[in-house]
């Protein structure tokens, strides 16, 4: 475990890349985020960035998340790495525009699904002295190889849960396409949780949460909702704020009041 305490942000794809027309970057607001985070208070930090359409386009028309099927895959898997080596590479440059020290881990590279367990394996060793110089490590949800030639897809939210079994993570802002947490009221009306325990997340009632703006978000949300309840355990406080909207994503960071909702453990 790295003593030093770090904070862990996901900057969503759906912020930083048109998901329905592939490879599509929306170059303003990555500038805008990245802007964001270099005014925000200087900190220990992990940067996950998600595919958006550099990898889900891909991954769907293979079918990569099922595992391997049949070799025209392999075109998918290539061109998925290929695709995330090129998002990687603007953020990284754009991080180092503003002198954050970035230095990116290709994910692929230092995990591995072992089969039998399911468990994900990673090698931490080089991202942990990459922190201890003071350098902010870049990873991004990708391909994940397995055993028997096999192969899947880790988001960046997976990647999150695995890397607070090595590290302190003090922590998680997931910066993605919605205020945080919606649910609606006995009126029937729309309301944003502020602030709320890991352990009443189960009392909202889920399939109220379907019912919000964007139904793609649906599945993407019963994901990453189980993922926060695996961190309950590990992270004290996990941020849900909307990146499309210039300056929330800065005043989290700098402990600032904005819209969001925080899910933290009392
Ligand atoms: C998906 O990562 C990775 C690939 C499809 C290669 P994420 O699931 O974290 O990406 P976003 O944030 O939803 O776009």
């Amino acid at each position: 475990m790295n003593s030093k305490k770090i904070e862990i942000i996901k900057i969503g794809g759906s912020v930083i890349t048109d998901k329905r027309n592939y490879k599509t970057l929306l170059t303003k607001n990555l500038a805008r985020i990245i802007e964001e985070i270099s005014l925000s208070f200087d900190k220990s930090r992990i940067i996950i960035h998600g595919a958006g359409s550099f990898g889900h386009i891909v991954a769907k028309k293979y079918d990569i998340i099922n595992g391997f099927k049949k070799t025209e895959q392999i075109k998918g898997i290539i061109k998925i790495r290929e695709d995330m080596t090129e998002l990687t590479k603007n953020i990284v440059r754009l991080l180092n525009e503003k002198n954050l020290k970035a230095i990116s881990f290709q994910t692929s590279a230092i995990t591995f699904e072992n089969q039998e367990t399911r468990r994900i394996e990673i090698f931490v060793e080089p991202i942990k002295k990459a922190l201890e110089m003071d350098l902010i490590p870049v990873l991004s949800g990708d391909i994940i190889f397995s055993e028997n030639r096999s192969f899947s897809i880790i988001s960046g939210d997976q990647l999150i849960e695995v890397l607070t079994h090595f590290f302190e993570v003090e922590r998680v802002v997931f910066c993605s396409d919605i205020d945080g947490l919606l649910v609606y009221n006995e009126k029937n009306e729309q309301l944003l949780i502020e602030e709320i325990e890991y352990n009443k997340i189960d009392t909202i009632n889920i399939a109220k949460i379907k019912e919000t703006e964007k139904i793609d978000v649906t599945g993407e949300m019963n994901n990453k909702f189980n993922i926060i309840r695996k961190l309950s355990d590990k992270v004290n406080e996990v941020v849900l704020v909307n990146g499309l909207i210039e300056g929330r994503l800065r005043s989290v960071l700098n402990n600032e009041k904005t819209i969001c909702t925080k899910i933290i453990n009392k």
